[in-house]
């Protein structure tokens, strides 16, 4: 199986030094770097959008990642792409039927994701997993950083697995929220490929490096 991609959540680093923080998290080795877009409606809190990712874009070759919690998310699509984000991330729950929007996120030559809170049923995946270059699976409730992992999260990731299998299909499985070392081996044995991980990864007490290193350590 091919290695997994760890993504820290942009919410956990200093937005003070910025730029500096990306170039850390270049030089430790991460793949992507997941920004937590958050309106102020879909969820409590209220984040950062476009600008941010565009000004940190330039010079920075790592895969952007914008998981956008926020209602009419097909109003954002447009901002998100241009600002250079690679993948972008939309809520099943913001959306009656996502397989346009996932469709026209790929028409703007980036990925599309499809992501799931821990009480959003799955059904209806299948009909329109081909869509999805990545489904998000929530190990938490979207809003915080720094909660405690749901384990019924496993039983889902083993359920997306099968399907994306059945299918044929290369469909990565992202999973975010209370990701640590430990949780990261469970969520992989469970077929996760894709670990965004905030209060552990920036909290590391050995640096960036190490955390990588942790949670890349958890596939073995
Ligand atoms: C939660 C966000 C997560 C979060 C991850 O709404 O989507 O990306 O910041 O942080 P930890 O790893 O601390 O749960
Ligand atoms: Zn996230």
């Amino acid at each position: 199986m091919e290695q997994v991609k760890i993504a820290p959540s942009m919410l956990c680093a200093d937005f003070r030094r910025l730029e500096e923080e990306v170039a850390a998290l270049s030089a430790a080795g991460v793949d992507w770097l997941h920004f937590d877009c958050m309106d102020g409606q879909f969820v409590d809190n209220l984040t950062y959008g476009p600008l941010v990712l565009e000004a940190l874009r330039e010079g920075c070759e790592l895969y952007f990642d914008a998981h956008l919690m926020m209602l009419n998310p097909g109003r954002h699509l447009r901002a998100f792409a241009n600002a250079g984000a690679d993948g972008i991330c939309i809520h099943r729950e913001t959306v009656s039927g996502p397989a346009g929007l996932l469709d026209k996120i790929k028409g703007m030559g980036c990925q599309a994701g499809l992501a799931f809170n821990p009480a959003t049923p799955l059904e209806g995946l299948e009909a329109i997993i081909e869509y999805c270059d990545y489904v998000l699976l929530m190990s938490v409730e979207p809003g915080y950083a720094g909660q405690r992992f749901m384990p019924g999260v496993l039983k889902r990731i083993e359920q997306v697995r099968k399907l994306i299998d059945r299918a044929g299909l290369d469909t990565l499985i992202q999973v975010d929220g209370g990701i640590t070392a430990e949780t990261a081996r469970q969520v992989i044995a469970a077929g996760a490929n894709v670990l965004v991980s905030g209060s552990f990864f920036f909290g590391h007490p050995e640096g960036y490096r190490a955390a990588a290193e942790a949670l890349r350590g958890a596939a073995q």
